[in-house]
């Protein structure tokens, strides 16, 4: 190994490597979570990318509470066992909880700074109920096993060679330190410091989501609207089981028969399963106890309970993104013994859940010259995208589908639409969807302006002309009263 070689670098990097390799089993706060990003960072420079999306809102506001005269950010310093009030330490981080914590997102790959064409982003994103907090240390864990495992498992070399990682450890890095100690069940750290769920904070396609958009949730909205994400997770805890979008509906969705069914329904099921499947208990579908089970260990997030402004739903519709939200453990926060256990039940599953972002048919649309079209319209012939899936700034395309013949359809304007029938084979263990490019003879550069974005209303509502969203049914609404705030 090159740090053997000696030299004061040398043994630098050597205990940044060990530093590394020590990752405990367990709960890792705002500095130790960082330390150890950092530390994965500046061990493997070339593999990994570290940036921070957005800041967090603690101490950015002044909330008196608990009979204290002082701000938020006194708060922090009384929480964070990190801090002796009046050290040089604790006067640095009392600055940086002044904008808030950092929200830290580490990516992998082989070219981990940017996008490359043809090579499908991917997200896992934990902790945006700050009491949930699994997924947030079994992330690391899969941080850890991705970089000490390229280079030397095929496999994951090939996966890292052919996909771009992005993890996102914590959402809500305020709402986890608000949880003091391990606690099975529901705690104030669900929210934000604002006090707002995270995951009822996003645009919903099918009522309007009053709700004020906080710091952690715009963070997310433009990473998404900066990326290509293709496919994606949302971790959490309070149940075991793998939910699909839609968690909203309306009679477009056929969510009257209590299930809210998108376009991409078979492909959703399918990610579910693969994820619950390759969990060592997950497939059992017997939940936490006898009141509640999932087939399969999966279900869709409308027939599990309906909830507004998830994040699941605003990926799929808005970020041209399949997401799926994982509850991984029946106790929220359990104690850090544990946490062996979850990553050992979640490691296989984790992996081959990345691995489906390969699913499908991916492209470029370019002129005839070879210039590439974005935003022009790619979607498969009979499941139209409410907001239809466009290419990005460099032409590309990438639909998530399962095995079969299809025919898609990329339609640029003042073109006639070019209409491609496609056999796609299963080629997720090839690490590459089908390739599929369209060429249209020449597009000038008026018709290359950028056409409007997605509107932020409820867009079902517009196809529907219905008058207002249908209630749940009864037994749903029981089912809500009991768990609307405790999962997903
Ligand atoms: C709050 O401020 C008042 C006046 O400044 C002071 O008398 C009181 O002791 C303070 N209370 C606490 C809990 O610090
Ligand atoms: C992964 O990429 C590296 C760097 O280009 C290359 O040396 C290596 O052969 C690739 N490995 C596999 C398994 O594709
Ligand atoms: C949602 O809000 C928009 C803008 O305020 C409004 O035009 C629309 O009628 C609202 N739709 C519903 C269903 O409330
Ligand atoms: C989005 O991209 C812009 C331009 O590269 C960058 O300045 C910004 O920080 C990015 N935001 C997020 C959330 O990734
Ligand atoms: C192709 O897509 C365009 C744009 O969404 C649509 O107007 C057109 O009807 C589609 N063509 C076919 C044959 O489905
Ligand atoms: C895997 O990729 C290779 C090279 O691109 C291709 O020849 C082969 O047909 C692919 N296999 C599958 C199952 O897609
Ligand atoms: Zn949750």
């Amino acid at each position: 190994m090159r740090a053997a070689a000696g030299g004061v670098g040398g043994i630098l990097i050597l205990c940044l490597l060990s530093a590394a390799a020590t990752l405990d089993f367990k709960y890792h706060h705002t500095e130790e979570l960082e330390k150890y990003l950092r530390g994965v960072h500046a061990a493997h420079p070339s593999l990994t990318h570290l940036h921070s999306i957005g800041r967090s809102v603690e101490g950015r506001v002044q909330v008196p509470d608990m009979g204290t005269n002082e701000t938020g950010l006194h708060l922090i310093e009384l929480e964070n066992p990190f801090v002796t009030p009046g050290d040089e330490e604790g006067a640095k981080m009392k600055d940086e909880a002044k904008e808030g914590r950092d929200l830290w997102v580490l990516v992998l790959g082989r070219f981990p700074t940017h996008h490359k064409i043809g090579i499908p982003e991917f997200k896992y994103v934990a902790n945006m109920h700050g009491d949930e907090t699994v997924g947030r240390e079994i992330l690391l864990h899969l941080i850890d096993f991705l970089v000490t495992s390229y280079g030397r498992d095929p496999v994951i070399t090939r996966l890292l060679n052919n996909t771009r990682v992005h993890i996102m450890p914590t959402m809500n890095p305020d709402g986890f330190e608000a949880t003091k100690v391990p606690d099975c069940y529901y705690t104030r750290g669900r929210y934000n410091r604002n006090g707002a769920d995270l995951n009822r904070n996003f645009p919903d396609a099918f009522e309007n989501n009053s709700a004020n958009i906080q710091p952690e949730t715009q963070a997310v909205m433009d990473w998404i609207k900066n990326e290509t994400f293709v496919l994606s997770a949302n971790l959490h805890g309070g149940a075991l089981v793998a939910s699909y979008t839609f968690d909203n509906g309306n009679p477009v969705t056929g969510s009257l028969k209590g299930y809210s069914r998108s376009p991409d329904d078979d492909v959703f099921i399918h990610l579910a399963k693969t994820y619950s499947s390759n969990h060592a208990s997950m497939y059992k579908g017997t939940g936490c106890d006898n009141r509640q089970t999932f087939p399969g260990g999966i279900t869709n997030g409308y027939s599990w309970y309906q909830l507004e402004g998830g994040m699941q739903d605003y990926n799929y519709v808005w970020g041209q993104c399949f997401e799926i939200t994982l509850e991984l453990s029946c106790c929220k926060y359990p104690p850090a013994d544990q946490l062996e256990k979850f990553w050992r039940d979640n490691k296989v599953a984790l992996i081959e859940y990345i691995k489906q972002v390969h699913l499908g048919v991916k492209g470029q649309v370019t002129d005839k010259n070879g210039n590439p079209i974005p935003d022009a319209i790619v979607e498969v012939k009979g499941r139209p995208h409410v907001c239809p899936y466009r290419t990005n700034e460099q032409g590309e395309y990438f639909l998530l589908l399962l095995p079969g013949t299809y025919v898609i359809n990329a339609t640029v304007p003042g073109f006639k639409s070019m209409l491609k029938t496609v056999e796609i084979p299963d080629n997720t263990g090839n690490f590459s969807a089908l390739k599929q490019d369209f060429s249209f003879p020449e597009v000038s550069d008026k018709i290359r302006s950028r056409v409007a974005s997605c509107p932020k209303t409820p867009l079902y509502q517009e196809l529907t002309r219905a008058s207002a969203a249908v209630k749940p049914t009864v037994h749903v609404l029981v089912l809500m009263t009991v768990t609307l705030v405790i999962f997903k």
